[in-house]
């Protein structure tokens, strides 16, 4: 339906869920126009209109926080503590070699089954999950406790994606009966030592958290850090088996940075990789794990430039931005369905 809006009315247009306007952005200039030129108009968040409620209100969590102070903090912790390459400690390079491990092995072991064949989205379900389970609680969990969060993540995935569906078309998405939401709570039981994870490192910088806001930013944590890179992880596997070229130009680089050195590539040499960079941007562009972005929303009346005219977005409107399509874009991309990493190397 919205290419065929597309199509009509070109890509920005406004449709409206009650008195309530909803912008569509679907290229990518009028996505950089707002979210680079005027990242402080458009920066803000939504609340939801009654789908996620219950999920959620008043909790704190990075994306339904508005545009201030605590927006700002809340995104410094993640950025420069948490997923900040340049601050891994031994225990967190430890916890990615423990991953690393149980992904080979989870690899090793299901090809030996079955002749050599593996499937492997499980593998990587289960070794991302513990790698990102520890990251958020600060400790290496057991394998099995890593399923069952993981598993409790998918359900909750399932039903917020639903509850999404309401939130933008709430007369038409049909309401499903009978959804369950579980609680994580941290699990006592680890197999390591604990270290800074999400929420150590969140509790020093925020007023005194509730435990409800700990589930919540673990929640958070957990289900934009594990099913994100899971889907980039199996796209990239499946063209790699496909682009055969690809692959041995990505063998070759690796080889020449790493020499003779066996075992995992450190993030020093990580930056000696440009066309390994340039295949996960390129796999990213293709594949978007997410079609949308988590929808925005703009604080004061802006106009934006769309094919020459002023295009006016008023103040409150939600801002939804349509990735898949910026990814696809034809008048962008030579060949927007191939995937070709020298675009990006050459960027
Ligand atoms: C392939 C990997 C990933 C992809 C493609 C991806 C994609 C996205 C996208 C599209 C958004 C919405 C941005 C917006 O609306 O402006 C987002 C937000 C977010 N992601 Fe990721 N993500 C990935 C990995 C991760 C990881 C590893 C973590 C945590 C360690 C993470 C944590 C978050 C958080 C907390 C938000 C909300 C931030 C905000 O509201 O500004 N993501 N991600």
């Amino acid at each position: 339906m919205l290419h065929r809006l597309r199509a009509k009315y070109g890509p920005i247009f406004t449709l409206y869920v009650g008195s309530r306007p909803v912008v569509f952005i679907m290229d990518g200039d009028l996505a950089h126009q707002s979210l680079m030129e005027r990242s402080e108009i458009f920066a803000d968040r939504p609340r939801p209109i009654l789908a996620t409620s219950d999920l959620n209100t008043n909790l704190l969590s990075i994306n339904n926080t508005s545009y201030g102070s605590v927006w700002r903090l809340l995104r410094r912790n993640l950025a420069s503590g948490v997923v900040n390459p340049c601050k891994a400690t031994k225990s967190s390079t430890q916890v990615q070699r423990m991953a690393l491990d149980i992904l080979l092995k989870s690899l090793k072991k299901e090809a030996e089954a079955n002749g050599g064949v593996v499937v492997p989205v499980h593998s990587i379900q289960h070794s991302v999950s513990f790698l990102m389970t520890a990251l958020c609680f600060g400790v290496a969990l057991d394998e099995d406790v890593v399923d069952k969060i993981k598993n409790v993540q998918m359900g909750l995935l399932s039903i917020v994606d639903n509850r999404y569906a309401l939130n933008l078309l709430p007369k038409v998405a049909p309401a499903r009966e009978g959804d369950q939401i579980e609680s994580i709570s941290t699990p006592s039981q680890t197999s390591q030592s604990p270290w800074d994870g999400v929420t150590g490192t969140t509790t020093t910088v925020l007023r005194e958290l509730s435990e409800e806001d700990i589930v919540s930013f673990c929640s958070e944590f957990l289900d934009g850090s594990i099913w994100a890179p899971c889907a980039a992880f199996e796209w990239i596997m499946a063209r790699l088996v496909m682009h055969q070229d690809i692959q041995e130009k990505l063998k070759k680089e690796i080889r020449s940075v790493m020499g003779d050195k066996k075992g995992q590539v450190d993030v020093e040499e990580l930056q000696s990789m440009p066309y390994l960079k340039a295949v996960i941007f390129e796999a990213l562009r293709r594949h978007n794990p997410a079609h949308f972005l988590i929808p925005h929303r703009v604080k004061e009346d802006v106009m934006i430039m769309a094919d020459h005219h002023e295009y006016l977005i008023p103040k409150g409107a939600v801002v939804n931005y349509l990735v898949t399509s910026v990814g696809l874009d034809a008048s962008v991309w030579e060949e927007p369905l191939e995937l070709v990493g020298e675009v990006h190397a050459r960027r």
